[in-house]
């Protein structure tokens, strides 16, 4: 291999307080896992001797807790872009101790290369092999690895037997864009085109050393699907086979993109069981643990993805059956997975969740009653306004039944009526294509709300001042202003707001 072995305390003594970081991997996977817990330590000791210590994350998506847990504990994070699900970062996020940049997934890899983030000091890549001319072989998620690795000024590999060798190899396709004014289309025709190399390419020069490494990735389970989100699995499905019927969705299908969460991946098995709906391709950010299944089942024909973000016996199964995945799935960097002149290209149906939508479609994905962050906007808006159809779902209530999902107007803006075709509850399926403000108002309250809260809802759209967007300014966060003084939306009062 020809590279420095160190340990990696003395890996993580090359960063500096004032450093930007680059680390590999999208979701856990893939993401560094023992460096970083190193660098949470100096970042104790400088604190406890008095020297300030904070650093800058750049990733691809979220990591896994020996980085943005340990780290955020550490107090060791100034800035960080972008999504994230860890729990203390979270907490940290909403203090006000963190400064978090939740940019589209897509973006993150230009906006490095662009400058807007400042520049990358040391990137931190796990790899499953790497030569001695400098090529690095990645492992269960891509992010945005050939952006840092290239523009950082030193580079640490964690070589993490876990991943072996050679079931990872072949696993990606690599590929970086030119930048404006030189950039060119991006020659990607269906999901299985394959346009750039398995590895990653860098000048062996910056490669301070390889940190040798075998622990699995910090891969989160999903609790299993319960009644309600079999029903939106289930609606999700009817409504796709419904279009295909319809002619709208062509009888050969479209790839599919899925999001995040235990909802993702009820819908996911609800399509996989349907046989009435034809084997799919996905193009998708992040393959879930169900699609791994509907592989092996012959439901899905081929994965493009930027990680596997599947447990850890999933993905050694994946690696025991190398030769049955290697022609079935592609790992891509996330501005590629992601790209918004692919999905369009493709006709990607985007499938995602939100926290909340409101009477008109516009739809939140990120922050708990206006205020709060939950994880981040991650991929969801790469697809959704670039996809052929472009769906939400979630539970039509939150918290046994205190929080309804469907509200006068979202807390916070994600994605807007301008985007969003369908919303799909457990209650049912609300098709916004084609429709004004007033006929969406009607088909979402009536389809999707949950009978606790239809009327609540029709009450407020009585009494709106009309317009093409009717609302009452005054009273159109009162179910979320409830909620906070009273802990129950189903306390709303218009009275209370309409004076
Ligand atoms: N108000 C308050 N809490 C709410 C809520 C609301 N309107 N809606 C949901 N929640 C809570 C749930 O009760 C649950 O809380 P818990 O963890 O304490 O049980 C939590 O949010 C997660 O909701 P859940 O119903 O389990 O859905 P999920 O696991 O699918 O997560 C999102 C939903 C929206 C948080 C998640 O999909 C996400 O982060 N999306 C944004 C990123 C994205 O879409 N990426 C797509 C490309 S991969």
């Amino acid at each position: 291999m020809g590279f420095n072995i160190i340990s990696a305390a003395e890996a993580a003594s090359y960063i500096k307080h004032g450093y930007n970081i680059g680390l590999s991997g999208f979701t856990p996977a893939g993401s560094p896992k023992a460096v970083t817990p190193e660098i949470a330590k100096i970042a104790e000791a400088e604190h406890a001797a008095g020297r300030p210590f904070q650093i800058g994350i750049f990733t691809g998506a979220s990591t896994g807790d020996a980085t943005d847990g340990a780290l955020t504990r550490a107090k060791a994070i100034r800035y960080r872009a972008p999504y994230t699900t860890n729990g203390d970062f979270r907490k940290s996020v909403n203090n006000g101790e963190i400064a978090y940049n939740d940019i589209h997934l897509s973006q993150m890899a230009q906006e490095v290369r662009y400058g807007f983030m400042g520049k990358v000091d040391v990137a931190i890549i796990e790899a499953c092999d790497v030569t001695p001319d400098g090529k690095i072989y990645l492992t269960a998620g891509a992010g945005i690895s050939p952006t840092i690795a290239r523009l950082a000024d030193k580079i640490i590999i964690e070589l993490n037997a876990a991943h072996r060798g050679n079931q990872c190899i072949g696993l990606h396709d690599v590929y970086e864009p030119l930048d404006p004014p030189y950039r060119r289309e991006i020659p990607i025709y269906k999901p299985s085109d394959r346009i750039g190399t398995p590895y990653l390419q860098v000048d062996p020069n910056k490669i301070i050393g390889v940190v040798e490494v075998n622990l699995v990735d910090e891969a989160r389970g999903f609790t299993a699907p319960d009644p309600i989100t079999d029903k939106i699995g289930q609606n999700v499905a009817d409504f796709l086979l419904a279009d295909m019927k319809r002619g709208i969705i062509p009888s050969t299908f479209l790839p599919l993109q899925s999001g995040v969460g235990n909802i993702a991946n009820a819908v996911l098995g609800a399509l996989g069981r349907d046989k009435n709906v034809p084997a799919f391709e996905m193009y998708t950010e992040v393959l879930q643990e169900a699609v791994v299944d509907l592989i092996r089942a012959g439901r899905v024909k081929f994965g493009s993805t930027c990680s596997l973000s599947v447990t850890n016996d999933c993905l050694q199964g994946i690696y025991d059956d190398f030769e049955f995945f290697k022609d079935k799935l592609v790992l891509r960097p996330s501005e590629i997975s992601n790209n918004p002149e692919i999905v369009r290209r493709l006709g990607v149906i985007s499938m995602n969740t939100a926290i909340e939508a409101d009477i008109y479609g516009n739809v939140n994905s990120t922050h708990i009653t206006g205020t709060k962050m939950m994880n981040g906007i991650g991929g969801s808006g790469d697809f959704t306004r670039n996809a052929y159809i472009s769906i939400f779902s979630c539970p039509s209530v939150a918290k046994e039944g205190k929080i309804s999902a469907i509200v006068p107007m979202v807390s916070h803006h994600d994605h807007t009526e301008h985007d969003v075709n369908v919303i799909i509850t457990e209650q049912g399926i609300a098709d916004l294509r084609g429709k004004s403000p007033a006929e969406r108002a009607q088909t979402i309250i009536e389809n999707c709300a949950h009978p606790d809260y239809k009327n609540l809802l029709w009450d407020y759209v009585k009494m709106s001042a009309k317009g093409q967007t009717s609302h009452c300014v005054a009273a159109a966060l009162g179910m979320h202003d409830t909620l906070l003084k009273k802990g129950d939306m189903r306390l709303t009062d218009w009275a209370d707001y309409n004076k």
